[in-house]
């Protein structure tokens, strides 16, 4: 039988809060399809959540990327890669590579340490609405309340002065952006490189209770304590994989609730409801339009599809969060629906590590501000809210609000 000929990744989207319509008929007719990627390699698109949770768990499946699947032209060779002293990042990795950094990683993400931070996170939140209730209405809560609330609190985590968090705001929208110059993109990576081995440097000198410190007093299960270089990279991922992500989340959570106003309205009446809703924006949303790259490390079967190794394979967790085989009326945004298991952190070895602290700050973000500001409304209409169409990293620019 022919092949079907390979396609793009559906990036186009009707609504702002929808994936790709594309992906409605990819999961009826072909939840495993081939897919064309920038570069010209050709791999597999897995659209069906069955399939994206299988793949995410077969060990055949490997973690390390050999391919582009967005369109920046912009790449950095391993020579640039490695002189910028951004550091590896162990989400690329596999095990046993990836097992010594996980487990480290994972005596640091406590309960404890949660439990210590969540008073924290409240004073975030709390202060930053005091600040936009002061300026407005109206106001732009990306600017004044989305960024700069995980921001604060990634700093908490990581033991890094707030001061110096703009600046790395700054970088890691440069590294997110689909179109930037190979000078932009090494200069951003090298000013992350650098601010972060000097971060190591001076937790070395004055360690205090934030997870860099408690990375460098940790000993490995090897025995062999981290490098300088290794505690670089842990840190860059973090603030990569733990900034973006939860900023934009926080804002499309924010846009979904205000644009079904009667989910709104539950919470408002209901803050029990809180958690759910948290769980069923996690859902609903998702901030990784260009899915979860993997590559096939031996022949393996996704859905009864054949793929080879070497292939390049692409996990659509958006698609799959919404796959009417696995959630009733999946387009439905509701808070109160029973909770079923999605796939927005993803499973297996690289399950999301923030994702406890990702949902304790999206708790303490959603139940203040529908408490603090319930007449909270878009001062725009929602065709008018400037996406993230050009980010690897999917979200909004800016969201104006009044009330
Ligand atoms: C709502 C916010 C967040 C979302 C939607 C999210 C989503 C994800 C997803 C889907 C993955 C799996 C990636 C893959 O398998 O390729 C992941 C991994 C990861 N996330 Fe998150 N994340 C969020 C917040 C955070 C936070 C707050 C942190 C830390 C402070 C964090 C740290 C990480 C790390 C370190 C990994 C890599 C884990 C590994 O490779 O073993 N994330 N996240």
């Amino acid at each position: 039988m022919p092949q079907p000929t390979p396609q793009p990744l559906p990036l186009a989207r009707r609504c702002p809060l929808d994936p790709p319509d594309e992906y409605t008929r990819l999961r009826a007719e072909a939840p495993v399809s081939r897919l064309a990627l920038p570069d010209g390699n050709v791999g597999w698109l897995v659209s069906g959540f069955e399939e994206v949770a299988a793949a995410l768990v077969d060990p055949a499946v490997s973690a390390k990327r050999k391919f582009q699947t967005n369109v920046s032209p912009v790449t950095l060779t391993a020579e640039e890669f490695a002189a910028s002293g951004f550091g590896d990042s162990f989400i690329g990795m596999d095990a046993p590579e990836h097992t010594r950094y996980r487990r480290m990683l994972t005596g640091q993400f406590t309960v404890r340490r949660l439990k210590d931070l969540a008073p924290r996170i409240e004073q975030i939140v709390d202060d930053r609405l005091d600040a936009v209730v002061e300026k407005g209405p109206p106001a732009e809560l990306v600017q004044d309340f989305t960024q700069p609330v995980p921001s604060l609190v990634i700093c908490e985590l990581l033991g890094m002065p707030y001061a110096d968090s703009a600046e790395f705001q700054r970088n890691v929208d440069v590294m997110m952006r689909l179109e930037r110059t190979k000078d932009e993109l090494l200069g951003a990576m090298t000013a992350m490189g650098s601010y972060m081995h000097e971060l190591v440097r001076a937790k070395r000198e004055r360690p205090d209770d934030g997870l860099i410190s408690g990375l460098i007093q940790d000993t490995p299960s090897d025995g062999v304590p981290l490098t300088d270089e290794e505690l670089a990279g842990i840190g860059n991922l973090l603030m990569i994989a733990g900034y973006a992500t939860t900023a934009n989340m926080i804002t499309m959570g924010t846009l979904a609730l205000l644009t079904h106003r009667s989910q709104w309205e539950a919470l408002r009446a209901r803050p029990e409801l809180v958690e759910n809703g948290v769980e069923e924006i996690l859902r609903y949303l998702s901030v990784a339009p260009f899915g979860l790259p993997r590559t096939a490390k031996t022949d393996t079967e996704i859905g009864g599809q054949a793929v080879k190794a070497g292939d390049p394979i692409v996990l659509s967790i958006e698609s799959a969060n919404r796959d009417p085989r696995h959630f009733d009326a999946p387009d439905d945004f509701d808070i109160t629906r029973e909770r079923q298991r999605h796939v927005g952190f993803a499973y297996g070895a690289h399950q999301c590590l923030g994702q406890q602290l990702a949902r304790l700050e999206l708790g303490i973000v959603f139940g203040r501000l529908v408490e603090r500001l319930p007449g909270l409304r878009l001062s725009v209409p929602l065709e008018e809210v400037p996406m993230r169409d050009d980010m690897q990293i999917y979200g909004a620019h800016a969201l104006p609000v009044t009330w």
